[in-house]
């Protein structure tokens, strides 16, 4: 699916939406890690601090030579926790590569002999790994991204990686706990509007990938925690009436109209093992940072 069929089918609902893959082009990645840097965006700090804490236990989890393979690995702040001497090959797979490229570079300085073989991949789609011979594949899907998932397709995407993750392999996942509303709240509407920018950065890839010619200043963001749905919604809402066309069809988009651009499915330890199980995995290990925010789970 290219970018002009899943806008055209996502602006034709009636509640419009577009897959939050797309945020990711240079600036929006950018975006993506000053939001990580923000105080009130809690999910990196506490999933760093799990990350510090485990990797004392990684030599005794895993034998042998280890590759790690990251999916969506941004700016390969993460990995770098957990890096010792067994580990012989980092393969970060992004969407952005061009972005991830610029971490690698810094990142072989400081680990000349590991072997770091970054890939762009659309993880929502197939994709294939490079041959990493003779070593123990430990996965990572950080950053709580499991929960971006819209119509509850996670549950697909960890069944595919269950069937393409051969049983003696490991996958490690960030996943986001839910928590009061007004913490979550203040974690997607950071005060220096950096969720806001990397919200609306989508409507200046709309129009530079698709000719139109929508102005940024018509849309403002909206993101909240729904109770109900247990997950953040992030809107972009039209502040006018306005029309415009992807390619030859054409969108009439109300003043106050909504664009869900963004969600965040929250878990609870329980719901997310049911998840994994329900997709073949076998949770293995749970840690929880000091607050009960955030968790990592090690599935096999
Ligand atoms: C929520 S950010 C998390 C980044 C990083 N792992 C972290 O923990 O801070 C999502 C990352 O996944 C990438 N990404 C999003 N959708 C993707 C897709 N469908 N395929 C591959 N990468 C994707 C983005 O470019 C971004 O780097």
């Amino acid at each position: 699916m290219t970018f002009k069929k899943d806008l055209i089918i996502g602006l034709s609902k009636k509640n419009k939406r577009i897959p939050s893959k797309y945020h990711y082009d240079l600036q929006g990645s950018k975006y993506f890690e000053k939001i990580t840097k923000q105080k009130e965006y809690y999910p990196t700090r506490k999933e760093k601090e799990i990350l510090k804490k485990i990797s004392k236990e990684i030599p005794k989890l895993f034998n042998g030579k280890l590759s790690y393979i990251e999916l969506g690995s941004g700016a390969i702040d993460k990995i770098k926790l957990l890096i010792n001497k067994d580990v012989k090959y980092y393969v970060p797979l992004d969407i952005s590569l061009d972005y991830v490229k610029k971490s690698v570079k810094k990142l072989k300085k400081k680990y000349p002999k590991i072997k770091i073989k970054p890939k762009k991949i659309d993880y929502s789609k197939q994709f294939k790994i490079p041959n990493l011979k003779e070593t123990t594949k430990v996965y990572f899907f950080l950053g709580s991204s499991i929960g971006n998932f819209y119509n509850k397709e996670e549950i697909k995407f960890l069944k595919k990686l269950r069937k393409s993750i051969s049983k003696n392999n490991y996958l490690f996942i960030g996943v986001d706990l839910i928590k009061n509303k007004t913490t979550l709240d203040k974690a997607y509407n950071d005060r220096k509007g950096y969720t806001a920018k990397f919200s609306l950065n989508l409507i200046n890839i709309i129009n530079r990938t698709q000719k139109t010619n929508l102005n940024i200043k018509d849309f403002y963001y909206h993101g909240y925690y729904n109770n109900k749905l247990r997950c953040i919604q992030g809107f972009l809402v039209s502040k006018i009436n306005q029309n415009f066309s992807i390619g030859n069809k054409k969108f009439f988009l109300k003043k106050s109209e909504r664009i869900l651009v963004e969600i965040s499915n929250k878990f609870t330890i329980q719901s997310f093992k049911r998840l994994a199980s329900n997709a073949g995995w076998t949770t293995e290990r749970v840690w929880l940072d000091n607050q009960k925010y955030y968790s990592l789970f090690l599935l096999k």
